[in-house]
Parts: structure tokens; sequence; C-alpha cells
């Protein structure tokens, strides 16, 4: 029998109720499947532990998780520490060092939930976004100068390499590939930004020469967003820069239903370093502590962690019981208009793994 061994970061918020609630399912499913294990390393790193040690996490943290097959992660944010601070000292602190530069997000509108969208069914809005995950606005290079002084200057630069697109680029439409309907948007803003948002274009006309069965389109970030809400039906597989990306994925959660089911892996395609799985929503620190976080985003989370293990049997024993409980309206939590507590949905998802209700 296989036994992964997995970091477990909860980090804040209700990031500790969502994850342990992730543990509890994928250990029904490794007992209900026999042939793989989970060993959970867990951390308490996040802003408890900067009050105590000044930060997020420890100076060899990295080292504590390299080994680890993978890493559940909750949320990262605090109310009395500013969001760069708790974002730079987590999350990124391991996305960028461990190249996880494919953050991939699926969206479905998943049964029994509705979207705010007008007669959208599953099959009309079923997509990948795959986030630029390593440069681009995220780079951290700028700087800020004469601060407090009118003549205070701040700059955010970002910053693409020919290298780190192409790289995202193959990786999307590898994607777009293995998907049924083989469609690639390519999301830039190359007529403001015209210089790295060009690059892309050239890139992803260059990338597309490998990718023959693949169609691709691109769109402009802004128009985008229309496409989404007025064609969802139009659109497979997308592509975009780290924050076009981030903006474009909290369209889509909503657009699916609610932040609360929606899911992404950190990858490292190359399988260098471990990858990080975690659901989209922050802490929401106005919901924690009162058991009523939908912990859907964490199971499907675990459903790509799974994938990624090569446990697709597992991935999708639990994608199944995620959407026979999703179908269920008693099974919904406040974010999707119900009374469900964390621990009702979690046992909902055991009960459909041990296959209690079928
Ligand atoms: C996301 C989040 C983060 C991001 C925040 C918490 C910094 O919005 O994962 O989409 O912008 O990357
Ligand atoms: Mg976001």
């Amino acid at each position: 029998m296989k036994t992964y061994r997995i970091a477990a970061i909860p980090g804040d918020g209700i990031g500790s109720e969502v994850v342990a609630a992730g543990i509890e399912v994928l250990n029904a499913l490794a007992l209900r499947d026999g042939n793989f294990g989970f060993k959970f390393d867990h951390f308490d790193w996040g802003g408890a532990y900067y009050k105590t040690h000044g930060r997020m996490m420890p100076e060899n943290g990295r080292d504590q998780i390299r080994d680890h097959d993978a890493i559940l992660f909750g949320s990262a944010g605090h109310p009395d520490i500013p969001d760069h601070i708790t974002l730079w000292g987590l999350r990124l602190a391991i996305c960028q060092p461990f190249d996880q530069y494919a953050n991939v997000r699926p969206t479905r509108v998943l049964p029994g939930i509705t979207s705010p969208l007008r007669h959208v069914e599953s099959k009309e809005l079923d997509w990948v976004i795959v986030r630029e995950n390593s440069e681009g606005e995220y780079a951290g290079v700028g700087g800020r100068a004469h601060q407090g002084s009118p003549l205070e200057v701040a700059t955010d630069v970002a910053m693409f390499t020919r290298a780190g697109v192409e790289r995202i680029m193959r990786f999307a439409f590898k994607l777009a590939r293995s998907r049924p309907r083989k469609l690639l948007t390519v999301v830039t803003k190359s007529n403001a930004q015209r210089h790295a948002m060009v690059m892309w274009d050239e890139i992803a006309r260059e990338i597309a020469k490998e990718f023959p069965d693949v169609t691709w389109d691109k769109m402009l970030v802004d128009a985008m967003t229309m496409r989404m809400v007025i064609k969802p039906e139009t659109i497979d597989t997308i592509v975009a820069t780290n924050l076009h990306a981030d903006i474009l994925s909290d369209l889509a959660a909503a657009l699916a239903g609610s932040l609360g089911i929606a899911p992404t892996g950190n990858i490292n395609p190359e399988r260098t370093f471990p990858s990080m799985f975690e659901p989209i929503h922050g802490s929401a620190f106005d919901i924690m502590g009162k058991g009523i976080a939908n912990p859907i985003g964490t199971f499907w989370s675990a459903v790509m962690m799974l994938e990624h293990l090569g446990e697709q049997a597992g991935a999708d024993r639990l994608m199944t019981a995620i959407e026979r409980v999703t179908a269920d309206k008693r099974f919904h939590t406040p974010d999707l208009g119900g009374s469900a507590r964390t621990t009702d949905v979690t046992k909902a998802v055991v009960d459909a793994i041990q296959g209690r209700n079928d």
C-alpha cells in the first residue's frame, strides 16, 4: 500500500475548519479504497505563529515540507496583520520558491447549485483557468521612496520572462488538449500593456504550433469578463497572467454559485517540489469559529491533489461523492443559501464515499 505524506497547513481563519474536514474525508477515502493511505504532518504556521515568532513560518519551513508528496493548505490572512505580510510570508513564500508556476482553477456548476446566470447549466459552464503563478504582477519587483513626503513614489513592476510565459503557455495548451473540447482562450491586455502582453501574444502564437489539434483564440481581459457572463458556453480552458487570472477566477467562482466551492492547485509540473492544494476562499474571519464554512472547496482541492498523485480512481470517487452531496440542498452551507454546518457536509461526503447513502 502506498502511503502519501501530506503537509497540512491550515493557516488562519476558517482554514483550520476546512482543512480538518478535508483530512477527515481523505482518510475515509483511503479506508474505502484500501490501496493508498495518508500520513498527515501538521504545521501551525500563519497569523498566530507570526504573533509569537515575528514570521509566518520558520526560517527552515520549506525544508520541513520539501520532501512531502503534496501540501494541503487552508488560508492565510489575519485581521491584525497587513495582508501583504501574511501573503508574502506564507503562501507566496511556498509557491514561488517551490516553483508552483501553474495555478489551476476548475469551475463548474455542481449539481444542486444555482448559477446567478439565468438558465446556465453545468455543461455550459465548465472551465479551467490556468493562472501564471510565479511572476508577472506578483513578481514582487518595485519599491517605495520618500515615504510620507509629497514626493513619495511607489512602483509595482509586472515582470515577465520568455521562459516563464513559454512554460505556462505550454502547460495550458496541454491541459486544453486533455479536455474534450480542446479549446483554449489566451487572455491578455496587449492593447494597453504594450510590452509584456504583446510578448504573451507572440509566444502564444509560437506554442500553438506545437498543438495543432487545439483550437485557440485570444481575448483582452476586460472583454473576457463580458464573455464569461454573456457567452459562458464558448469558453473551456483559459490562460492568463497572475493578476488577470486572479480576478477572472473570482468572477468564475461567483458565476458557478459560490466562492466556497472553488478549488485550486498550485502545481509544480516537473515535480521537483511538492504541489500545494487549497480552496480559493480566504480566511473569512466573519464566519470563523461558527462551524458554517463550506468545506467543498477543500474537498474539490483534495480531488485535484489525488489526481496529481496519480490516484485517479480515488479522485473520481471523491468527486462523485461531492456531487452527490451538493445535489442535496439539505447539505448547503449559508454561502449557498442553506443552513448546513461544516460537519453536516463533511459527514454526508464521508457517507457518500462509504456508499452509505447509495
Ligand atoms: C487567490 C487570492 C490570493 C491571491 C490572495 C489571498 C492574496 O485572492 O488565491 O486568488 O491574490 O493570489
Ligand atoms: Mg483571488
